[in-house]
């Protein structure tokens, strides 16, 4: 890539956050965290780095007491009904084996352990495999120490200098293995750069090996930036890739790719960036009529900003974390984004097709230090979340990458210290846990961003409805301010429509918690954490603490005060805590395992179907004893104590 051409992409990159990209050559390292003296803090891996930012000013206009009346029916603007597996994630395809597993059969049990906490409240988890990665993809028959994926570093190409990615069928084992533990469905993308002919190899092979587990296959990936990166001509539009769409369809039929038939008819276009197109402008094309038979999801992907220019450019002219902070704190900034896209989402209903966000976080290029690992990326992917189902997307994914970036919901260690560390969990998986309970697994939440008179920009109010009856509310109080001066107190009541309260005796409530905006690791969800960086297995640790709010018996409304900052999720009945209504754990037979299986006698399958304190109340590995027969709590710890303590002996004795 030119200087000229860089300089190109940075103009317009800085002007449009777009997807992301992952880079692996000619990147600055992002070791760059400074301390307040301005001196480098920090020489380790970007995932890790412990630079903080300073908390931004208080906002003045901030309205401390909020009045939610909520109604029991005839309630307008609800979103359409909504899955609590909304909120999935996107794992950039070239990690795959550092985040689900080695291989087919050596699973990452802390992988599993994270879905299994999803699963618990929504039923499922979607997880996409792919993003830039996908576009170079080769499905090939074997590779060197039987690895089931490998980036081919001779042949790197184009601006985000994406080195080619052989992977092997084993790669779709381990995806299909990982779904016989836990309910995950799975995403994967087709190459879409090269079109005459296309390589349709993963079509068949995801088909026959995941069946039922893969929800579609993406159509290509943000293909309005095709031309920018050079994989079109100047003027490849719209219109274009309808035209491609079909000679897809043509070559999957002549060369029976599609055996089953049922890959053709799960596909999704056309994930733009909404970048150099419009969706209007697919839409005008005919794209979904002309499709309608092969398309189960249309999609876009979007994040809010972009680090881009600091990385790959001038970082002097690069965006500052700290002059950003404060817009990921401001509710009507996360709306106003997703305003874009209510034209679709109201068009795709009349046409009975859902909308995706197919991947998204804190800003592409890896996010920013500071901001997308801190407390503050928690409460705006609550935010952000919430406000995709109010607008009527009907799913949305996390996207993660390797050790290099710092947005990821989750990070495996580095390999070289699998042995001894343990995953680092980032804000943002916490947001996509409490969507899930948030949304529960009714299939039938409706959510909705409540319009409240003279209600600050900072506290976002939102009720979750099933049919038509509101059973939870979630409050964002995005406000930095340890005197607690602005705390808010959101009084709620229910009734009928004929004015009648119908307002409980108490209601109970579950906060999210970090002392401050801008803290890294430690974030507790009613009191359990999945601690810093490498302190975790994927299962929440300490003890659950869900607070009862007993409400006014005269004035008929329940008063919950929310911590500057913080986030409550009030459930407004018993019936309406989801917390263990997804689907129950299962019994696993078999055994997944990591790096850890030469140090340690723990069935591994014990930790993917625990949780935390609730461990004792599901079947074990191996066993279906019922739950009164199964090993308590601190069995469990000591085991992965010893795990541990095991694994670090191991390793010492090695470097003895
Ligand atoms: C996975 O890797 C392990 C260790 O390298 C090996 O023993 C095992 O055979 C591999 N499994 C598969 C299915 O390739
Ligand atoms: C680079 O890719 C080309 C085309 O796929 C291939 O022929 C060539 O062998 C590759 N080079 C290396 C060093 O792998
Ligand atoms: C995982 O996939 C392999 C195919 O490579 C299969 O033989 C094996 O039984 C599967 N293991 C589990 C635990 O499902
Ligand atoms: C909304 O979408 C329709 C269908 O693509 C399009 O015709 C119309 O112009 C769009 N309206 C706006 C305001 O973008
Ligand atoms: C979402 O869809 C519902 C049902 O069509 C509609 O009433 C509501 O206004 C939509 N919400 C937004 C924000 O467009
Ligand atoms: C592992 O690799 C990373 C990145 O190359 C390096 O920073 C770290 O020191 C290594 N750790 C060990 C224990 O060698
Ligand atoms: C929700 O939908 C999923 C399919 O997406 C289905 O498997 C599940 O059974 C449904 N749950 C309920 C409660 O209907
Ligand atoms: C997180 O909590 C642990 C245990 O309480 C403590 O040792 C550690 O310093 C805390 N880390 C941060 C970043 O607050």
């Amino acid at each position: 890539m030119g200087p000229l051409r860089l300089a190109l992409l940075l103009a317009l990159v800085s002007q449009h956050a777009f997807g992301d990209i992952t880079v692996y050559h000619a990147q600055r390292p992002m070791t760059t965290g400074v301390n307040s003296a301005g001196v480098p803090s920090h020489t380790g891996l970007p995932a890790y780095d412990p630079t903080t930012l300073n908390p931004p000013p208080i906002p003045a206009d901030v309205m401390k007491t909020i009045p939610v009346n909520l109604l029991n029916s005839g309630t307008v603007g609800m979103s359409i009904k909504q899955k609590g597996s909304f909120m999935g994630f996107s794992i950039e395809m070239s990690v795959t084996n550092q985040v689900l597993g080695k291989n087919s059969s050596l699973i990452q049990v802390p992988f599993l352990n994270l879905m299994a906490n999803i699963q618990q409240r929504a039923g499922s988890v979607m997880v996409r495999v792919g993003g830039n990665t996908q576009e170079s993809a080769k499905l090939v028959d074997s590779l060197p120490n039987g690895r089931i994926l490998m980036k081919d570093l001779q042949n790197v190409t184009g601006t985000t200098q994406t080195p080619p990615l052989d992977y092997t069928t084993d790669m779709l084992y381990l995806m299909r293995n990982v779904s016989s533990f836990v309910n995950v469905h799975w995403f994967l993308g087709i190459p879409w750069f090269v079109t005459k002919p296309f390589d349709t190899a993963i079509v068949t092979a995801s088909d026959l090996i995941l069946g039922d587990y893969l929800l579609g296959l993406q159509a290509s990936n943000e293909p309005d930036m095709y031309v920018l990166h050079q994989h079109r001509p100047q003027n490849y539009g719209p219109f274009d890739y309808l035209g491609e769409f079909s000679d897809f369809l043509g070559q999957v039929a002549a060369t029976n790719a599609d055996p089953t038939g049922r890959a053709t008819k799960n596909l999704i276009g056309p994930n733009i960036a909404t970048f150099a197109w419009t969706l209007e402008q697919v839409w005008d094309t005919g794209f979904v009529d002309t499709y309608n038979a092969n398309l189960a999801y249309l999609a876009a992907e979007k994040y809010p900003d972009q680090n881009c220019e600091a990385r790959f450019g001038d970082p002097a002219k690069g965006v500052k974390p700290q002059e950003v902070l404060q817009n990921y704190l401001m509710h009507s900034r996360h709306k106003e984004l997703l305003g874009q896209y209510l034209n679709t989402t109201m068009y795709l209903q009349t046409k009975n097709k859902p909308f995706l966000m197919f991947e998204t976080n804190t800003a592409s290029c890896g996010g920013f230090l500071g901001i997308s690992d801190a407390f503050v990326s928690a409460l705006w992917g609550i935010d952000y979340a919430l406000q995709m189902a109010h607008s009527n997307f009907s799913g949305a994914m996390f996207h993660l990458g390797g050790q290099s970036v710092y947005y990821n919901p989750f990070t495996a260690p580095p390999t070289n210290e699998s042995s001894f560390h343990g995953w680092t969990i980032g804000p943002i998986y916490y947001s996509a846990l409490i969507m899930a309970e948030a949304l529960g697994p009714s299939n039938n939440s409706q959510v909705l961003d409540l319009p409240i008179q003279g209600l600050s920009d900072s506290t976002p109010v939102y009720a979750i409805y099933e049919n038509g009856v509101p059973k939870r509310v979630a409050i964002v109080n995005y406000v930095n301010d340890p005197s607690h001066t602005n705390d808010i107190s959101v009084v709620i009541s229910l009734g009928n429509q004929d004015g009648t309260k119908t307002t409980p005796a108490s209601v109970k409530v579950k906060y999210l918690a970090a002392a401050s905006v801008v803290q890294k690791g430690n974030i507790t969800w009613a009191g359990q954490t999945f601690g810093g960086n490498f302190e975790s297995d994927g299962r929440p640790m300490g003890t659950e603490d869900i607070k009862t709010v007993t409400c006014d018996g005269n004035a008929k409304t329940c008063t919950v005060v929310v911590p500057a900052p913080g986030f409550a999720l009030v459930f407004l009945s018993d019936d309406a805590m989801t917390e263990d209504k997804g689907l129950p754990s299962k019994t696993f037979a078999t055994t997944a395992k990591t790096k850890f299986r030469n140090t340690v006698t723990i069935d591994p399958a014990v930790l993917a179907t625990s949780n935390g304190n609730k461990f004792s109340d599901h079947e074990l590995a191996g066993t279906s004893k019922p739950p009164s027969a199964a090993p308590r709590t601190a069995g469990v710890s000591i085991a992965v104590v010893s795990m541990f303590v095991g694994a670090v002996v191991a390793l010492l004795g090695r470097a003895l």
